[in-house]
């Protein structure tokens, strides 16, 4: 069984909700897929200033612009939507990727690993790394620095994810490299949709995001890329049948051979020293 997927590589102007939402809409207005992944914070940009400035532009899940709109282009493609939130809840605000299947929003996943001054906007999220299936295929999802915690992607797949739906907002060098081993330890597809641009809103840092976003196969091998200064629309087939098949070459299966049993270390909170 095949499915068509779609990577939106975008340029948000910051805080220009409306303006995003159309020139995302711009993108997608031909598009039809099974999953269609857009970046994290596509609709606000990324670089809040304070987080007065984040509250003002937070949208309440599943009330606001950002959910309907990508409620609406699940709607029209009649596949999933998965797209970055500026979710308010109350005087907490969240990093958070939407759903979106059949018009319908499904769930929130608030981002569990923050980045760089992330923390003085957002509260972590605390929920499960969520998988879910519509039309077949199973997608879980993460969103941007959840890559460097190998675990994020390993409880994806444990999950049944066929596709990890990866929203991102890239400033580090190293994620696309990274996501084509998370693909291949997994045995899944992943969908990383990346943004360009830059942000310089003192008193933070100037942050030049890295664009490149990838769809990258079981393998590691990589079915499409964006360039690194344009908006992209990219697209590849996944075949379920070979997110499912976690043989090897050798013919060792990489789920069933492991062993938890000897990875208790893994429940323990970590140190760095
Ligand atoms: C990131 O997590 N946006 C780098």
């Amino acid at each position: 069984m095949t499915h068509r997927v779609v990577c939106l590589q975008t340029r948000p102007s910051f805080g220009e909700i409306q303006a995003n939402l159309e020139a995302a809409g711009e993108l997608l207005a031909d598009v039809e897929a099974d999953l269609v992944v857009l970046p994290e914070l596509f609709a606000t940009g990324y670089s809040f200033r304070t987080r007065d400035e984040a509250m003002d532009l937070a949208e309440p899940w599943p009330a606001g612009a950002t959910t309907g709109f990508l409620c609406a282009h699940s709607e029209r493609t009649g596949g999933m939507v998965v797209g970055g939130l500026l979710e308010r809840d109350g005087d907490r605000l969240f990093n958070s990727a939407v759903v979106a299947v059949d018009g319908r929003p499904v769930l929130a996943y608030r981002k569990l690993h923050l980045f760089g001054f992330e923390p003085e906007t957002f509260t972590p999220g605390d929920g499960e790394l969520p998988v879910v299936e519509h039309r077949g295929l199973r997608v879980g999802v993460m969103i941007c620095f959840d890559w460097i915690f190998p675990e994020a992607a390993r409880v994806l797949a444990l999950g049944g994810a066929d596709v990890i739906a990866h929203p991102s907002n890239l400033v580090l060098q190293w994620c696309q490299r990274a996501m084509r081993v998370r693909a291949l330890e997994n045995g899944v597809y992943a969908v990383t949709a990346n943004r360009i641009g830059t942000e310089h809103r003192a008193p933070r840092p100037e942050l030049a995001f890295t664009g490149h976003s990838v769809i990258v196969d079981p393998l590691g091998e990589v079915l499409a890329e964006g360039p690194a200064d344009d908006v992209a629309v990219l697209d590849a087939v996944v075949d379920v049948a070979r997110a499912r098949d976690k043989q090897v070459a050798s013919g060792n299966d990489r789920i069933a051979e492991r062993r938890p049993e000897c990875y208790r270390a893994l429940l323990r909170p970590g140190t760095s020293s």
